[in-house]
């Protein structure tokens, strides 16, 4: 009913508006008053995190593109090899386990079969397991040995999206708490992350409060027939969300590539008028990755791309290069996600209206799949 869903028009809508207090509520309480990470549930002592030689992300499908993300963070952050894997993939693969392996298991429900049977086999390996979960008592998380909930609170739409937001915050909180724990980072360290983290619910207010621009632009894609999404470091997972929200909702083609391999094949799919929506990291922090993408977009535009932008407010020089222009407030580089996520959800969920979709309920899919 339209009481539900708070005043929009789909839940999806209602979901993407509560993010900012989803993250805020999946980062409350989590830091002690000595300035360490605190899990929910943690049959993991600081020495079994301290033994830990490797981590393994499992997921399937949008918490599949959380942990992309993790793995930049926790690489960068905890300096052991971090390695993100579709859950549906690496159960039959006879992946390398042992004790010392910490394997990291992302779900919104906590019921998705693919995900348990990776966990499942994880654990028969003797790693540890830790879950990444949005609902109590399902099923990943008590069969794992630690559980970080995301308060996310319930999301009806099939397409996630707090659900990711808030997926990738417990990322972060994982990767500090290992840091931490391993002495890789001090806790003034951890806490001033912690604090960047806790401003971006304000930052996310704002960049909602301004997105019409977004929305004629959807109404404007609704006829295209296919749409490209390029992305480096952390925004080549921003780029797969995208195009994946765009294939669950618009039912549209829609791809996400490494901005650097576009021009190694696929930049062949470019044609006039093609829209490749293009994810620039922070000119500040690691500005060579931004200046790598600016010239990624360039190449697509020489072969007559419609560039839609999505960059950091204050970066003047890419508007140059951009036929459409989304700015979003500044944020460390590894969190930027929490920002360029956002405009790739409200496009879908706009292109998806137009096009006269069910964007809470998409043909073919379910919001948990129970079955391999
Ligand atoms: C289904 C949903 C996706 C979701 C995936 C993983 O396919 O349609 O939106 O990302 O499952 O779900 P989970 O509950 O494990 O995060």
């Amino acid at each position: 009913s339209a009481a539900e869903k708070g005043g929009y028009e789909y839940f999806m809508l209602k979901e993407i508006a509560e993010q900012p207090q989803a993250i805020a509520d999946t980062l409350l309480g989590r830091l002690s008053d000595r300035g360490e990470i605190i899990l929910d549930e943690v049959r993991l002592t600081d020495q079994d995190l301290r033994d830990v030689d490797k981590v393994f992300i499992v997921a399937c499908g949008t918490a599949y593109h959380a942990g992309m993300v993790a793995k930049y963070a926790i690489e960068h952050w905890v300096r052991i090899p971090c390695e993100v894997e579709l859950a549906s993939e690496f159960r039959y693969r006879d992946p390398i386990l042992d004790r010392s392996t910490l394997v990291i298991a992302i779900s919104q429900s906590g019921e998705t079969m693919d995900t348990l049977m990776a966990l499942r086999h994880a654990k028969e390996q003797k790693a540890r397991v830790l879950a990444i979960c949005n609902t109590n008592g399902s099923t990943i998380p008590r069969e794992s040995d630690a559980v970080l909930y995301t308060h996310g609170g319930p999301e009806i739409a099939v397409a996630s999206t707090k659900a990711f937001l808030t997926q990738l915050v417990a990322c972060y909180l994982i990767g500090l708490h290992l840091a931490q724990v391993r002495g890789v980072m001090y806790s003034d360290e951890v806490a001033a992350v912690v604090e960047k983290l806790q401003a971006t619910p304000d930052s996310l207010r704002t960049l909602l409060s301004r997105m019409d621009q977004v929305r004629e632009l959807g109404r404007d894609l609704r006829t295209a027939s296919t749409v490209l999404f390029i992305g480096r470091h952390v925004g080549f997972p921003v780029a797969l969300e995208g195009a994946l929200k765009l294939k669950e909702l618009a039912y549209m083609h829609a791809e996400g590539f490494a901005a650097g391999e576009l021009k190694h094949g696929s930049i062949s799919l470019v044609e006039d008028g093609t829209p490749v929506v293009c994810v620039v990291p922070s000119p500040t922090g690691r500005g060579v990755m931004r200046d790598k993408v600016v010239s990624n977009i360039q190449e697509v535009r020489a072969r007559g791309a419609r560039t839609i932008v999505i960059a950091e407010e204050g970066d003047e020089d890419v508007r140059q290069f951009a036929d459409h222009l989304i700015t979003v407030p500044h944020t460390p580089t590894l969190l930027a996600p929490l920002m360029t996520t956002v405009p790739l959800q409200i496009l879908a969920c706009e292109i998806a209206a137009a096009r006269g979709n069910d964007v809470d309920q998409p043909r073919n899919l379910a919001k948990s799949v129970t079955v391999e």
